[in-house]
């Protein structure tokens, strides 16, 4: 792979990157390349929506409800087929699958690939109206079975398995940010030109965390070593400084604040909602996508109790509880709920 210091200060697009990148794969086809291809181009397309969602019809519920039952936006539904339209018929994917349905077949009349995309269409839906950050997440697998349309055992792989993974953040700028296993690298559009430059190119994690990220709102149902562990957060240690709180409520946003600044996010498990008893994010497309990244960049992921990168999804739509950021926040995290909320058996 190019030494990294061979693109500072010059003018790189994506295109060129991940073309540069494949070379560091001799017996690559370039199948998952033009894979990324398409997601930088389903970026373009879904940011053409977001930068201007409150003119174009595209604010609001489209009036449907998911498959979690949860009330589906316009963009939601924008998002969904943008990526589906764009990946359907390249025989490059096996299966798809994504948090708005159960998995996605390719269409008999195309044929299948070696590739499993992975996806969360739009993530932090509930700020959509509110003109706040929102984003994109996915992850691609191998598939698994060796021929023939695409199975649920393709897409329910640990994320360890992942050949790559990145988000979309529709924020004040448009940016990508994507990782093959050689480092994660952020590309920023220029609407100028319709391009995806490299703006963070090898992005680690600082080693001094700045912030943690959680909803506080939750506080009360949460278990005493969630409740101890915020308390350290919070406090000058020998390990860090109290952290400030930054809570965005769209997970891409809180998660790419965090890379840059370094801090932990998490999601805990709460016995406020019934519904979602193991906390609210989704192994598949939200969870393991962003701990693949964050391992990449440094940091690391956990449930409480085991790396995110091993839990083997038991459902498409899992939910699991999450801890992601610097290495010694998570460890805390682990520690914490080890020594108040594991209640030993009795030997
Ligand atoms: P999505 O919009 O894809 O359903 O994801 C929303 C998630 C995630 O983006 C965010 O971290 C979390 O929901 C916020 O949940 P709360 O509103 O319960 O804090
Ligand atoms: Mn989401
Ligand atoms: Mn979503």
């Amino acid at each position: 792979m190019a030494d990294m210091q061979e693109y500072h200060g010059k003018l790189v697009t994506i295109e060129r990157f991940i073309l540069d990148q494949q070379q560091a794969h001799p017996a690559a086809t370039g199948t998952l390349t033009n894979i990324l291809y398409d997601m930088a181009l389903a970026a373009k397309i879904i940011t053409s929506k977001t930068t201007r969602a409150g003119l174009a019809e595209i604010l609001g519920s489209a009036g449907e409800e998911n498959v979690q039952g949860e009330e589906v936006q316009k963009l939601d539904v924008f998002a969904q087929r943008t990526i589906f339209r764009l990946n359907d018929h390249t025989g490059r994917l096996a299966v798809m699958a994504s948090e708005e349905e159960e998995i996605i077949p390719i269409p008999s009349r195309f044929s299948v690939g070696p590739y499993v995309l992975v996806f969360d269409p739009l993530d932090g839906s509930s700020n959509i109206d509110m003109n706040v950050s929102i984003g994109t997440i996915f992850g691609i697998y191998r598939r698994k079975t060796t021929s023939g349309p695409g199975t649920l055992q393709d897409v329910l792989q640990p994320a360890r398995n992942l050949v790559a993974a990145g988000y979309i953040l529709y924020g004040a700028s448009t940016m990508m940010v994507y990782s093959t296993g050689n480092g994660v690298h952020g590309f920023t559009l220029d609407p100028a030109i319709g391009e995806f430059l490299l703006s963070h190119p090898n992005i680690k994690l600082p080693a001094r965390p700045k912030y943690y990220s959680t909803n506080q709102g939750y506080q009360p149902f949460w278990t005493p070593g969630v409740q101890a562990y915020t308390d350290w957060l919070q406090r000058d240690t020998p390990e860090k400084k109290g952290l400030s709180l930054r809570y965005i409520g769209s997970l891409v946003a809180d998660f790419h604040r965090n890379l840059l600044s370094g801090g932990v996010f998490y999601y805990p498990a709460d016995n406020k909602d019934p519904k979602k008893p193991g906390g609210k994010l989704r192994l598949v497309y939200e969870a393991g996508p962003l701990a693949f990244l964050i391992d990449q960049a440094g940091g690391s992921a956990s449930d409480g109790t085991q790396a995110i990168l091993d839990v083997e999804p038991a459902r498409l739509h899992m939910r699991v509880p999450l801890f992601i950021g610097n290495r010694i926040l998570v460890e805390q995290a682990e520690s914490f709920i080890r020594r108040y909320d594991q209640v030993t058996v009795a030997a």
